[in-house]
């Protein structure tokens, strides 16, 4: 009776151990997953400034006819755990999210401002980073997201501050297309993050 007892406890446990570490998940890759509420709206990561830098690409309003999809500078961070799994094997594992931090070019008075938005500082004229304008969010989980190309989900959390705590994913066609066509890795754009580039083994 208690072997039947203790048999039905340990095959309860394997379940869920096999369900949890089902292979490709997250977890089964060691890469720390992002938050999401019972709605399935992902949760604002808390600490995405403390992430990997990768990159900075820049889309002046000034030169995109004022505006830029994406305005102006774009930061761009990979959460730490699926930077190392990148490190290790050069792939991004399910479960990686990257972050783009949107930031105003630094305004000054007109008068001391270049039709092309660039300023003059004393390390040059050129483009200086000045307010926070936005958060944009991508998590790959091929499970989650089956959905979706490569398992790469779309999100962002407004361009206002503070942002906001949850948002849904675009539909494939908003987002992930343009991805699916042009990024040079897994829907990634490497191309343009030299800390990548640098990393791929
Ligand atoms: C027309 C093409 C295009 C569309 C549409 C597009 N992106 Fe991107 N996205 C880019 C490019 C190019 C980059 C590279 C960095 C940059 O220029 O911002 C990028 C980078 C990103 C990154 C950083 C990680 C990565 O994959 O390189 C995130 C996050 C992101 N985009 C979110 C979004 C969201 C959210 C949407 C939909 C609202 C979206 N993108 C739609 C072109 C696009």
């Amino acid at each position: 009776m208690r072997h039947a007892v203790i048999s039905t406890i340990l095959a309860g446990a394997i379940s869920i151990g096999v369900t949890a570490y089902s292979a490709g998940s997250a977890v089964a890759q060691g890469v720390n997953e992002a938050r999401f509420a019972s709605d399935g709206q992902v949760m604002i990561p808390e600490d995405w400034r403390q992430w990997v830098f990768v990159g900075t690409p820049l889309t002046p309003n000034a030169l995109n006819d004022g505006k830029a999809p994406f305005p102006e500078f774009h930061n761009v961070y990979i959460e730490p755990s699926a930077y190392a799994h990148w490190q290790k094997t050069g792939e991004f594992a399910n479960g990686t999210q990257i972050a783009k931090e949107l930031v105003l070019i630094r305004q000054k008075d007109p008068d001391e401002m270049n039709a092309d938005g660039s300023t003059g500082e004393v390390s040059g004229v050129g483009y200086f980073q000045g307010e926070f304008t936005g958060l944009e969010l991508t998590v790959k989980d091929t499970n989650r997201f089956a959905d979706q190309p490569g398992g790469w989900a779309y999100f962002s959390f407004g361009h206002e501050l503070p942002y906001a705590k949850t948002a849904s994913a675009f539909p494939a066609e908003t987002c992930n297309a343009c991805h699916e066509a042009s990024a040079a890795d897994d829907w990634v754009f490497t191309q343009f993050y030299p800390v990548l580039r640098a990393a791929k083994p």
